[in-house]
């Protein structure tokens, strides 16, 4: 519902950043730590559907979705409500030492997603990192192993444990020292860079080999691997998705050498891809799901899901103070409601939509290099050569920045690649209007080459 103030559509009024705008980023660089990375000068003042407003008035057609996590677009009237009236019942009460209603019930839903071959159960935590926290501590405890295996290029977070996972960007852990033992990482299936020239359906073949005759011959016994864990969808990788064989060799693996499969769905969970988690259109039953972003539509919340027989851990073994917060819970519950009750839908007929109309960028722009994802989870890879596939972060950067000055928000993705993860609230006219900003930006790119 749009007010007689609000606006469904960009309109920027001035050069950015306006002058209230500046005002906050000179504050912001007096008390906030440098380690945060803002690519272009978006200060937000209110938003609303896939609207972000400035405080300067401007409005901005929001396609980052505060990094795919605002799945319902910005305080949709549902979740405000939901979470207003909890607020104003049970805050906090630390599900560690005292029972809620909430927290099984926001499990049972979670477990409704999954499965039906198998009885899942839930923890809950207050962020992404968290839940792979979690993951790695339940996987080493069910099957008394240490060792991880991880993909180049993924994104499990950044805290210790997580870190050690991570494989996207040195700066990440550069200085950080030491970082978990047995981590090994291979290498994730990329057709647009595929050596071998197969395609999106088809890539990864040889990695799978690669794991199963060189890392688990070599390197790990099988029997010493406590989980492989794998983003469906590389996020912060480039918005990359392993090929549905692909998953479908990982678990074959796991389920050959007990290792647990865990599904890092952080990002690209909830309904995003069209489906409630991306591993929905590989077919596959993972051991453990991990969930946190779009699940609570800016309230911090995370979860892992593990099947029964996995999480049998002692009382004590693993906790949380904030872990399942009231407020975080209903929060969570009324985005799925929204998110089953249509939202999941439209996801997959506006990345049909949007997909239909940009798939042909490649032969239209000189820069644009790839095209891919599912759903609302849209990667454009930008080079500056087709034909050597040169990377170009320059060029990528450059085309962001047009379109936050010309009221698209888009984040980066990768090296050189843009992702376009708008709430899954989006219509036409605002995909088109979306679409329309990126190629005059594109263009505008184009013209430094
Ligand atoms: C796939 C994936 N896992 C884990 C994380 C970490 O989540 P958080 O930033 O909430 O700790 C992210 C964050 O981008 C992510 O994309």
């Amino acid at each position: 519902m749009i007010t007689a103030t609000e606006t469904k559509l960009p309109r920027i009024n001035m050069p950015l950043p306006g002058p209230k705008a500046k005002e906050v980023i000179e504050y912001d660089k007096k008390f906030i730590s440098p380690s945060l990375f803002r690519e272009y000068p978006l200060v937000a003042h209110r938003g609303y559907g896939a609207i972000i407003e400035d405080p300067d008035g401007n409005t901005f057609l929001d396609f980052a979705a505060g990094i795919a996590v605002c799945s319902t677009g910005h305080c949709h009237p549902h979740v405000v409500q939901a979470i207003q009236k909890q607020a104003a019942e049970l805050i906090h009460i630390a599900g560690t030492d005292f029972y809620h209603r909430h927290m099984p019930q926001l499990a049972e839903r979670l477990v409704a997603t999954m499965p039906k071959s198998h009885h899942y159960k839930v923890f809950f935590g207050n962020s992404g990192t968290e839940a792979v926290e979690g993951a790695i501590k339940l996987a080493r405890y069910a099957t008394r192993r240490d060792k991880l295996i991880a993909f180049y290029g993924c994104f499990h977070g950044r805290t210790l444990g997580s870190l050690s996972l991570t494989a996207s960007k040195n700066t990440q852990r550069k200085y950080f020292g030491t970082l978990l033992g047995g981590v090994e990482h291979i290498p994730f299936p990329y057709a647009y860079r595929c050596a071998l020239g197969h395609t999106k359906e088809t890539c990864g073949g040889e990695i799978i080999e690669l794991l199963e005759e060189q890392i688990l011959k070599r390197l790990f016994a099988p029997e010493e691997v406590a989980a492989i864990i794998v983003e469906p969808i590389q996020g912060e990788g480039g918005f990359i998705p392993a090929p549905a064989f692909f998953l479908q060799e990982l678990q074959r693996i796991c389920n050959k050498h007990g290792i647990m499969l865990i599904l890092d769905e952080v990002q690209s969970g909830v309904g995003r891809t069209g489906k409630m988690w991306a591993y929905d259109h590989a077919g596959i039953t993972p051991d453990i799901v991990l969930t946190a972003k779009g699940i609570g539509s800016g309230m911090p919340i995370s979860a892992f899901i593990a099947k029964e027989s996995v999480m049998q851990w002692k009382p004590g073994s693993h906790g949380t103070t904030y872990g399942g917060n009231p407020v975080c819970i209903a929060s969570a519950m009324a985005t799925l409601d929204l998110i089953e009750g249509g939202l999941m839908a439209n996801a997959q007929k506006m990345g049909e939509y949007i997909f239909g109309k940009i798939n042909d960028w490649p032969s239209r722009f000189k820069i644009v290099g790839d095209v891919r994802g599912k759903g609302l989870m849209i990667g454009v890879e930008i080079v500056r050569d087709q034909r050597t596939k040169e990377k170009a972060p320059d060029l990528r950067d450059k085309v962001i920045v047009g379109a936050f000055h010309r009221g698209l928000l888009t984040l980066e993705s990768g090296e050189n690649s843009i992702r376009i993860s708008p709430p899954l609230i989006i219509d036409e006219e605002q995909a088109d209007c979306a679409i329309r900003i990126m190629e005059e930006s594109i263009r505008e790119a184009e013209k430094s080459l």
